[in-house]
């Protein structure tokens, strides 16, 4: 199966985010990717329950939550209440990491925790038997089209290693492109998040293509004739 795109709606335009949330199906994604933001844990307030509640009538799509928060054990339910299908958050952001991943499950939702680059892989070791995915971030949080920090690249071989057979996915977040999908496939990444490389796109669902199908590009790189 090839990578899944969870295209991260806090690169569409927030004055039609309906209408761009209902294309996305459309595009070839499979996921929506939500980037919740307080100003506390990192540098942007973007939304919260409201917009999740308001998008889920847009697309059936599952909703990838990532909290980017303080205290996220004290909003997980409202979110999931609201329509979330997958809630991660970072472990450091709160003191009951084990709770909400409880929470999550007792509620039938995916739960996956977030490492921020410098965070190392061995963070999520104890609660690997617990949860159903971790996303890797390849930038800090706060911004999308920030510029990808490429040692990021080498957690995924050591986070693949931890899970070993586990049914545990690896979702990776932050700078996703053609230039460096291919190499986070092979190394074991099943869900790429994509902000500003699929909503800047000319052709949206191209770029998914794309990010999904590398032949595609060959091929079009191969049909491409600058100067005929
Ligand atoms: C960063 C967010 C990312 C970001 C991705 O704080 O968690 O999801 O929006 O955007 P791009 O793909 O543009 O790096
Ligand atoms: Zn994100």
């Amino acid at each position: 199966m090839s990578i899944l795109v969870s295209p991260s709606i806090l690169s569409a335009d927030f004055a039609k985010m309906g209408e761009d949330v209902a294309k996305l199906k459309g595009w070839g994604a499979d996921w929506v990717h939500c980037d919740v933001m307080d100003g506390v844990f990192c540098p942007n307030i973007t939304f919260g329950i409201p917009m999740i509640k308001a998008i889920r009538k847009y697309t059936d799509l599952p909703l990838d939550v990532h909290l980017m928060i303080t205290h996220p054990e004290r909003y997980v339910e409202k979110f999931l209440d609201a329509g979330a299908d997958i809630i991660t958050f970072h472990p450091e952001s709160s003191e009951d990491v084990e709770g909400i991943i409880d929470n999550v499950h007792r509620n039938g939702k995916k739960v996956g925790l977030v490492l921020n680059p410098n965070i190392p892989v061995r963070e999520v070791a104890k609660y690997i038997d617990m949860i159903d995915l971790v996303m890797l971030m390849g930038v800090y949080p706060g911004f999308s089209a920030q510029k990808f920090i490429t040692d990021t690249m080498y957690k995924i071989s050591d986070l693949k290693a931890l899970i070993g057979d586990r049914d545990v996915m690896i979702e990776f977040d932050g700078g996703v492109s053609v230039d460096n999908i291919a190499e986070m496939e092979s190394r074991g990444v099943n869900v790429a998040v994509s902000g500003s490389y699929v909503f800047g796109a000319k052709d949206p669902k191209e770029a998914i293509a794309f990010l999904k199908n590398r032949k595609k590009l060959d091929d079009y790189i191969k049909e491409y004739k600058p100067f005929s």
